[in-house]
């Protein structure tokens, strides 16, 4: 059985969608950070800082290399993981590819409070979301094999949503 692989902007429910998403169809789950971070010992904040984020793009590209036999999985990936060729390939590999694409209003206030994320850190937040967000968005668009709008959507709707696709 194919991997389900969620894709999509920080702050856009890949993590909580995919979790959710795993346990209604009664298959496993795996987020792609959380598993980097497990094999680092340390947080995505703290790779960033040490050895910067050439680095981790790296580590997500050696994950998806290690992790190109699972089968029946639902993955949720960094919000950067599309920002690498050689990824986009790797991940057509697993399976289907899903887009939770959210607008700018929406991601602005999941991220308002947050200070996990080393790429929103400091001023200027909502010009640093909009700036990625212009330049991801194609890509995004262009790798999806699904695109599911998340705008005033429940997590159930979104799941319930991509189950009926799927
Ligand atoms: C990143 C997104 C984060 C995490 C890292 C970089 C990005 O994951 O991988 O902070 O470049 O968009 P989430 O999308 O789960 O927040």
């Amino acid at each position: 059985m194919k991997n389900i692989v969620l894709i999509g902007f920080m702050g856009s429910g890949k993590s909580s969608i995919g979790q959710r998403l795993a346990h209604k169809l009664n298959r496993k789950w795996l987020d792609m950070d959380t598993e980097i971070e497990k094999q680092q010992g340390r947080s995505i904040k703290v790779i960033f800082s040490e050895d910067g984020e050439t680095t981790f793009r790296e580590l997500e590209t050696s994950w998806l290399k290690e992790h190109s036999d699972l089968e029946g999985y639902i993955i949720s990936t960094g919000g950067g993981i599309v920002t690498q060729n050689r990824n986009i390939a790797l991940m057509h590999n697993l399976g289907h590819i899903v887009f939770l694409h959210s607008e700018f209003d929406q991601i602005v206030d999941n991220l308002k409070d947050d200070t996990s994320r080393p790429l929103l850190q400091g001023d200027d937040y909502r010009m640093k979301i909009q700036k990625l967000l212009n330049e991801r968005i194609p890509t995004y668009l262009s790798t999806a094999d699904i695109i599911v709008q998340t705008k005033e959507k429940s997590i159930e709707e979104i799941v319930d949503e991509l189950i009926s696709i799927i």
